[in-house]
């Protein structure tokens, strides 16, 4: 056998549509300025699949500080990895601004999401220590927990009866052991749009004792009364142990960082293999970054605007008997019944014939017999982009309905 072997046979759940699928329902090329309106094979569609919850990918602001940052610093500045050569007092001055911002006394900077937190779970738990997670944990987690070398026990989604039998088992094992229990949510959770139960979470600590990490890379900017976060909403700030927020999202940009007490982000600094082994986060993206949070402060009219367009869009497609889930976000996912062929049918026919773009997710990704559309509103999109939306979906549903959509694979090119 040659390592090899399985590009050419087995190339995953979602590589074996790659032939049809590359190009148009997977791997599509949006072109133009990122806004609410980009060109897709040469037509101009109306985009819902970008994460840019603020709209500040294309601010002008945003652009001519990053546009500075690069002019002033280059993409290399500064050279190596924080420890050794790639400290700056800009990353210093970011950090200290994250922190004030999440209400936390310490934040350090992550290169990439990701990463980040396979690290942070890396370097918080031992053999000695129990990590409890929910069971739709994004990638990142699972990754970090994968090299967890002592016990990691799951809950199913958001149930919190399953959480206490697992949080119960774990006391019995860390008794032993002598280690501590990490609980692992997300703020947001990124395909539904649900919340992690943060106050129902929190309310065990004065049963157990554990630690709460959590992942709020789609609530960072969007959610609490000042946009700090999930936990923020749950005015929860200081019962979350470790808060983690990504850039890649309300921040448009590029890194991430983690949040908590001194002497546990002075113990990151000097454990996280992720950024004491890479190289620091260029300058350009610290001074973007820096600009990003100023805005994220000082100018909440992005933050409304958001939510006046996730609030229009939210309920004029319930209105029209879509099924939005439990939804609690700006994520707007729209659950719809049918496999792969209605999916990629219904995917043509908003892309081709009413020129709108979403994201589709379908089965291995979530359960077999559910489709969903996921909508992302932005600060940029406006309120005709909404009634546009609601009465091409209110069709698409009336179609599906009547077994419209043919139950083949559409091929994927434009006619
Ligand atoms: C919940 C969640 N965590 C972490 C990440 C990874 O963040 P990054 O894109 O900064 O690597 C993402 C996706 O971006 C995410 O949705």
């Amino acid at each position: 056998m040659d390592v090899f072997d399985k590009c050419e046979s087995a190339i995953g759940p979602l590589g074996q549509y790659a032939n049809q699928a590359e190009g148009y329902y997977v791997f599509p090329k949006l072109e133009g300025e990122l806004s609410n309106k980009m060109m897709f094979q040469g037509k101009e569609r109306l985009v819902w699949s970008l994460n840019n919850y603020l709209g500040l990918a294309n601010n002008p602001e945003v652009r001519k500080a990053d546009a500075q940052g690069a002019a002033d610093w280059g993409m290399a500045y500064p050279m190596g990895a924080r420890m050794m050569s790639g400290q700056t007092r800009y990353h210093e001055e970011l950090e200290q601004k994250l922190a004030a911002f999440v209400n936390r006394e310490s934040a350090y900077l992550l290169n990439y999401g990701y990463q980040g937190m396979v690290s942070i779970i890396n370097a918080m738990v031992d053999r000695k220590d129990v990590i409890v997670y929910d069971s739709e944990a994004h990638a990142c987690i699972i990754d970090g927990m994968r090299l967890h070398f002592g016990k990691r026990f799951v809950y199913p989604h958001n149930n919190m009866e399953n959480l206490e039998k697992e949080l119960r088992r774990a006391t019995k094992i860390v008794d032993k052991t002598g280690g501590g229990i990490l609980v692992i949510t997300e703020g947001v959770y990124g395909m539904a749009g649900d919340l992690g139960k943060l106050d129902e979470i929190v309310a065990f600590k004065e049963k157990y004792n554990f630690r709460l990490l959590i992942d709020d890379a789609h609530g960072f900017g969007t959610m609490g009364p000042t946009g700090a976060g999930t936990d923020e909403h749950f005015g929860l700030q200081d019962q979350v142990d470790l808060y983690f927020g990504t850039f890649a999202k309300s921040m448009a940009g590029i890194g991430a960082f983690v949040a908590s007490k001194q002497s546990v982000v002075k113990y990151l600094k000097y454990n996280m293999r992720s950024q004491i082994y890479a190289k620091s986060l260029p300058m350009p993206m610290v001074i973007g970054a820096l600009k990003r949070l100023e805005m994220l402060k000082n100018e909440p009219e992005h933050r409304k605007n958001l939510w006046k367009i996730v609030n229009a869009l939210q309920s004029g497609l319930r209105a029209k008997g879509l099924d939005l889930g439990v939804t609690a976000s700006p994520v707007t996912p729209v659950f719809l019944k049918g496999g792969i062929p209605e999916a990629t049918q219904i995917t043509y026919d908003l892309r081709e014939n009413y020129n709108i773009f979403c994201s589709i997710v379908a089965y291995p990704v979530i359960p077999k017999g559910q489709i969903l559309l996921r909508l992302i509103p932005t600060a940029i999109h406006t309120l005709e982009d909404v009634e546009y939306t609601v009465k091409a979906f209110a069709e698409v549903k009336q179609k599906l309905d009547n077994q419209e959509y043919k139950l083949e694979m559409k091929a994927m090119t434009a006619e």
